[in-house]
């Protein structure tokens, strides 16, 4: 029988599974996708190329990248009895729990559904890849009243996503952002959404099954929903002049700062830094240098508040400047973690694949802490 003390809380650094997918070095804040650090690609790849590597385990030759940005387009456009379906729910609905239900319900229209071969599953990671996106920006026009739009055959994913959202091709530089936050967002080990896309397949459950079960977990503050809540924070801070109040207030009160810390990154998150330059660099476009300059005065803030205390450093992580990015690139609050699952879609999917490629069912053991297994049994009818 498990112990109290083989417990490990949280799981936290326990190795639950092989995989070649993400090389995650938490004390030294290093990232790389299937050997390629996160740097290098955030500098110079793009989504569709680092889908191909998380997929397929290499990168693109020009033709191969070629094809499948031409499957990825192929397969944006969304089954109008499925449009139909999405039309009648209420605009008041979140976006998170409409993206959670509704990629469940793509299913019903994929060819290949049931299928468990190595090329159905890839067949069927692009189209999921591709009609997530189509759904998140679909809902968005629907619940503001304006009809989808007919996706664009030409675009990458990312302008293609803007596009779909916002009704018009979008510029080279929130493009870029876009693309960039899509990289950034693609793959992270063993996180808690991909753990339980893991735990679905490992039953050898069917892959939009596993998708669901990781759009679920993505949805919780601790983890994709802190971008949100994020934002919801910077609108409450409202000025740069209000920031050291807000952190002293939070931390006199131990209360968690969202789009902090990391439970695994003891440094800087690698991802935050080309995030802060996005935010940055949109600023400089927008002109609306609010957002970024609050997120810089926090970030300096609470590093400074954190030692002053003597507690242990928090760095600001993935989803602090992603969500001032997404603001300036006009994307809704509540639609920020759908955001996050457009692209995590891509590790999803290949993490699922390549848990079917060497199975055991994940199934630990829970530490009982209950009254002991001879409680004696008294009939209903003798309890009052
Ligand atoms: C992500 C998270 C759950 C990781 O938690 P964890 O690995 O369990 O880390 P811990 O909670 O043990 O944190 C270690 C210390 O930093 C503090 N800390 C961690 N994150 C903090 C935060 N966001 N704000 C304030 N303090 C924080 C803890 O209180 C703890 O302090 P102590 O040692 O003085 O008790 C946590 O950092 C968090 O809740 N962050 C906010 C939500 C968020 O941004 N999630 C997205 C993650 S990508």
């Amino acid at each position: 029988m498990a112990t109290a003390s083989s417990v490990v809380e949280g799981l936290r650094d326990v190795i639950a599974g092989n995989s070649s997918l993400c090389y995650l070095d938490g004390e030294n804040g290093v990232l790389a996708y299937r050997g390629y650090n996160i740097h290098d690609l955030a500098e110079k790849s793009n989504f569709e190329e680092v889908c191909y590597l998380l997929w397929h385990g290499k990168l693109p030759t020009q033709r191969e990248w070629a094809a499948l940005k031409a499957q990825l387009a192929a397969a944006r456009t969304l089954h109008a009895d499925f449009v139909d379906l999405l039309r009648k729910i209420p605009a008041k609905m979140p976006p998170m729990e409409v993206l959670r239900t509704t990629v469940s319900l793509l299913s019903f229209w994929d060819p290949d559904a049931e299928e468990m071969s190595r090329e159905a599953n890839l067949r069927k990671s692009i189209r999921l890849t591709s009609q997530i996106a189509s759904i998140v920006a679909t809902f968005e026009r629907l619940r503001r009243g304006e009809e989808p739009m007919t996706p664009s055959a030409t675009l990458s994913h990312a302008g293609n996503f803007l596009y779909m959202m916002h009704g018009r091709e979008p510029d080279a530089v929130s493009e870029r952002a876009m693309d960039v936050a899509l990289i950034l967002h693609a793959d992270h080990e063993y996180n808690a959404s991909t753990f339980a896309c893991r735990v679905t397949a490992a039953t050898l459950s069917d892959l939009h099954s596993a998708i669901t079960s990781g759009v679920g977990t993505l949805k919780g503050p601790l983890h994709g929903g802190a971008n949100e809540q994020v934002m919801k924070m910077l609108e409450e801070i409202g000025d740069p002049e209000n920031v050291e109040s807000y952190v002293k207030g939070k931390l006199d009160r131990h209360e968690k700062i969202m789009g902090f810390g990391h439970a695994v990154y003891r440094t800087t998150d690698p991802r935050a830094l080309h995030l802060r330059r996005m935010s940055e660099k949109l600023a400089e476009v927008t002109g609306e240098r609010k957002w970024y300059e609050l997120s810089v005065k926090l970030e300096e803030v609470i590093e400074r508040e954190m030692a002053a205390r003597g507690r242990t450093t928090i760095h600001a992580n993935v989803d602090f400047y992603s969500a001032s990015v997404y603001h300036m690139l006009g994307i809704p609050t509540d639609q920020f973690t759908p955001v996050f699952a457009v692209s995590r879609i891509a590790g999803w999917t290949a993490h699922v694949m390549e848990q079917y490629a060497d199975n055991k069912l994940i199934r630990p053991r829970g530490n009982y802490v209950g009254p002991l297994p001879d409680q004696p049994y008294v009939p209903i009818e003798d309890r009052g």
